[in-house]
């Protein structure tokens, strides 16, 4: 039977855990080869195993991509590795959240070293080698799809930064997207709504149990239907680019 992604590689950022874990064995369950990029190796490893215990190809990427030797190195590996890189999946952020005044300013610069610099360096390592799959690959088109959030259409008072990044990552792949289109490379924004991650975890108690209140008991979304998403995107054909896929949980009002 052939595979939709038979014969491409893709690369997911942030796959040690939740939408990118999720995304990564969709696209390896799709036939994609699939590097593995975060900072938690051993949880990578188990995931390679998972994959190749079903199949499927994996390469396992130690890298911290907010520093940009390291993401650009990721890129170059994957290639290297496996000879081509069709799709990139840029996922990997953190939601800091709470008020501006009285902030800490390095919860900041965390999301925005991460949220925005981490895509973009990967982002700048990788659009020569979609340039390069989209003219030459087997499916003739490549994909770049960009992981934001409900938070990158809608602003929130109290979590502002992390606004910012998302709406940083929606500005530049709109861009990115009318730069790219023409030469069959796509870039898509998938924008998640209260998914069950590990993603919360990382704030203040105080801003996990606000969370809490303010969405109350509500259905979240889980991980593998944001990676549903990522995998229809980059499966349709050439011809054809979903530019944008807003998800909610049905009850979540805003
Ligand atoms: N969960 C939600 O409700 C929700 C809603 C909207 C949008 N999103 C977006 O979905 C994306 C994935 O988040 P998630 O919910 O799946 O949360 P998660 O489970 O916390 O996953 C975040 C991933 O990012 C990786 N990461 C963190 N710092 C990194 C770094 N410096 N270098 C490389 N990788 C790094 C983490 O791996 P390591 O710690 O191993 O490096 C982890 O794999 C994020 O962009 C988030 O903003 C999530």
């Amino acid at each position: 039977m052939n595979l939709p992604l038979e014969k491409t590689v893709a690369l997911v950022t942030g796959a040690s855990s939740g939408i990118g874990e999720a995304s990564a064995l969709a696209l390896a369950k799709a036939g994609a080869a699939v590097a593995l990029v975060a900072r938690r190796e051993a949880r990578l490893q188990s995931l390679a195993k998972r994959i190749e215990e079903a199949g499927g190809r994996a390469l396992v990427i130690g890298a911290d991509i907010t520093a940009e030797a390291q993401a650009r190195e990721a890129v170059e590996q994957t290639v290297k590795h496996f000879g081509r890189l069709d799709t990139l999946v840029n996922n990997a952020g953190v939601m800091l959240l709470g008020p501006i005044a009285g902030a800490n300013v390095e919860e900041w610069r965390r999301m925005m070293d991460l949220n925005v610099m981490g895509l973009l360096y990967c982002t700048s390592a990788a659009v020569p080698h979609l340039l390069d799959a989209a003219g030459g690959g087997p499916r003739r088109v490549a994909d770049i799809v960009n992981v934001s959030s409900v938070a990158g259409r809608l602003v929130r008072m109290g979590s502002g930064v992390y606004n910012a990044t998302k709406h940083a990552v929606g500005a530049f792949s709109e861009s990115l997207r009318q730069e790219l289109s023409t030469r069959h490379v796509r870039v898509s924004l998938v924008e998640p709504g209260a998914t069950d991650t590990e993603l919360r975890s990382h704030n203040r108690p105080e801003i996990v149990a606000a969370l809490m209140t303010r969405l109350g008991d509500i259905k979240r979304l889980e991980a593998e239907e944001i990676a549903d998403a990522v995998c229809y995107l980059v499966t349709r054909e050439r011809h054809v680019a979903i530019n944008e896929i807003l998800i909610r949980p049905t009850q979540q009002t805003t």
